[in-house]
């Protein structure tokens, strides 16, 4: 049951797991159910976060492609990007970083506000391409010219998507479902499944990993799923995409499990808050797992 699910895929250790597993009476009491939260903010150094365990599949197949510079975008304090740029200066790949601000000339024509995440990019070493927000809407034609640019220097270029949110990054999210499993059999989750698992969703991939992994590995009946910044909520549509694409990759190695139970909200009001008024008023899961990572590094 607690085997890797995908054995024979190119994987880097990039995780410094497992990541700890925590138990608060405080906070149950606040929350007024038993509520355990997995720290994958404590993924590792400065590269730390939800993003390096879909980087672990990322990469690897980066790697094992020959690819020696990778593209990818987000925000201009995306954590994504600031993962992935530490994470390859690691490797010696070359990073390019597509990022969006409202206005790119103005970023282009004064000195960059060094600070958070876009500070340790450049510390990184990244290459950093300011888009607008309707050129980031196209960005699969950037993708494909900074692509061809680096080939046209004899640098084979891998892109990885917004977030490291495809079938294969999910994955990331697959294992860690693996990797509560184990927690919970060495008896280190209380009792019995978690009846929800809730995480925070941007571009989906942890979604659709969460989404897998819980119902395959048997960490939760169900997974909820909290915008910590998107106004429409959760979108719907690159969850089920990386879901789909995500159980072909694990296919090829072995029969992988339907997601379980997945619910997405919109953030009324901040997400702890609406995560602990829904708790309190309808469901009142028993047993609830929260995956926290690091919302900026500021
Ligand atoms: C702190 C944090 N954790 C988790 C996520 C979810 O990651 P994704 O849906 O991009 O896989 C996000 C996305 O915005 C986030 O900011």
């Amino acid at each position: 049951m607690n085997e890797a699910l995908v054995p024979r895929l190119p994987r880097l250790r990039l995780v410094h797991g497992p990541t700890p597993l925590l138990h608060l009476d405080a906070l149950d009491e606040i929350v007024g159910t038993q509520v355990w939260v997995k720290r994958d903010d404590a993924t590792s150094g400065a590269e730390s976060g939800n993003k390096i365990r879909k980087l672990e599949f990322l990469l690897g197949d980066a790697l094992k492609r020959g690819a020696r510079a990778v593209i990818t975008c987000g925000g201009l304090q995306s954590n994504h990007a600031r993962a992935t740029a530490l994470t390859c200066a690691q490797l010696g790949l070359r990073s390019i970083l597509l990022l969006r601000v409202a206005d790119p000339e103005r970023a282009r024509a004064e000195p960059l506000a060094l600070e958070g995440n876009v500070l340790l990019d450049r510390l990184a070493g990244a290459e950093i391409r300011f888009v607008s927000p309707a050129e980031y809407r196209q960005r699969a034609g950037l993708f494909e010219q900074a692509c061809a640019e680096c080939e046209s220097e004899g640098v084979p270029a891998y892109i990885v998507p917004e977030g490291g949110s495809n079938g294969l990054g999910s994955l990331g999210y697959v294992e860690a479902m693996r990797e509560v499993r184990g927690q919970m059999d060495l008896g280190l989750a209380g009792d019995g499944m978690f009846d929800v698992v809730a995480h925070a969703c941007g571009s989906g991939g942890t979604a659709a990993g969460v989404g897998l992994g819980a119902a395959h590995f048997g960490v939760a009946r169900e997974t909820w799923a909290f915008a910590p910044t998107h106004v429409r909520g959760c979108r719907r549509r690159p969850i089920s995409h990386a879901h789909r694409r995500a159980s072909c990759s694990a296919a090829a190695d072995r029969a992988i499990s339907p997601p379980s139970a997945m619910a997405c909200w919109p953030p009324p009001i901040s997400p702890a808050r609406s995560l602990l008024s829904r708790t309190r008023r309808r469901t009142s899961p028993r047993r609830f797992g929260l995956a926290a990572s690091p919302t900026a590094w500021t």
